[in-house]
């Protein structure tokens, strides 16, 4: 029987996750089907329960993340960690939430744009759900430093003094406010701020970019995003949107579904030939 999977989000309609989950259901033989599907702002997860009594898992995307964090009934130390789930698995009588996009911003960062993150000098920008998310693939990597920088800097120390405590092996782990980014520089920088959201740049100093540089930005659209735009005036070596991060969170979470990897990089050249 074919097996049914979604994504819910608000809004969804210009979502690329069932065109990217049936890429992959062809490249690797499943027999499945993945729809886009609405749920009201306070409908979530009457939704998803719904889905859950004959679907076999789902995906989340704005503004649900928290609240399927808070619907699942057992979580992935993954998804605990990031304090947001993307992933729904449905289990007997169970709801397992899982969290695959930090996973899948270190795979497009490591495996697509041949990065090596260990031993290297990291830069993390915000400290909302999208950096909490990163923050332990990020330091599962081994880099030599990771620095967490925040418009309300009190937010990023907290996460830092969380994430210190929890890899206490894996480097060390800082936060601050922007302004105390002056004179540091750094290998890969990331934005994980809402920022570009509203066409904003965060309040980077001048020069934290080393000239071998790669500058990643979690969102994409048609074109550069201020802080894409910012980072090649500022000389970083490279820049990067968040497309391939899209695909390979989608690919991991058709890897917990299904036990089966398919591979992103074809489907990510397509897309980018299409843009
Ligand atoms: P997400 O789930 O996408 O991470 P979020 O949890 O609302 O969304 O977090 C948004 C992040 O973007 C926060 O770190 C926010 O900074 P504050 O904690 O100071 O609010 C950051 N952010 C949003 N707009 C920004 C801007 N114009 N400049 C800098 N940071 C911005």
């Amino acid at each position: 029987m074919t097996d049914r999977y979604a994504v819910f989000g608000n809004p969804i309609a210009h979502s690329k996750s069932p065109a990217i989950h049936a890429d992959f259901a062809r490249q690797t033989a499943q027999d499945l089907v993945y729809e886009a599907l609405l749920a009201p702002l306070d409908g979530f997860a009457d939704a998803v329960r719904a889905f859950a009594a004959g679907g076999r898992g789902a995906n989340v995307t704005v503004p649900f993340k928290e609240e399927a964090y808070r619907l699942a009934s057992r979580l992935t130390p993954r998804a605990e960690l990031a304090g947001a789930v993307n992933t729904l698995l449905f289990a007997t009588g169970e709801i397992v939430g899982d969290n695959t996009d930090g996973a899948g911003l270190v795979r497009d960062l490591c495996a697509n744009l041949g990065c090596a993150l260990a031993g290297q000098r990291i830069l993390l920008l915000g400290a909302g759900g999208a950096a909490r998310g990163a923050l332990g693939p990020l330091l599962d990597a081994h880099p030599a430093a990771l620095v967490v920088a925040n418009r309300t800097p009190d937010k990023a120390r907290e996460l830092a003094a969380r994430f210190s405590a929890h890899f206490a092996a894996h480097g060390p782990v800082r936060g601050c406010a922007y302004p105390e980014l002056a004179g540091q520089t750094f290998d890969l920088v990331i934005n994980a701020t809402s920022a570009s959201l509203g066409g904003e740049l965060p309040p980077l100093p001048a020069g934290v970019f080393a000239p071998d540089s790669l500058a990643y930005d979690m969102m994409y659209g048609k074109g550069d995003t201020p802080f894409m735009a910012f980072a090649r005036a500022q000389g970083a070596a490279r820049v990067a949107d968040g497309l391939g991060m899209l695909v390979e969170q989608a690919a991991e979470a058709f890897f917990v579904w299904r036990g089966v990897r398919p591979d992103g990089a074809p489907l990510l050249a397509r897309l980018r030939a299409a843009a």
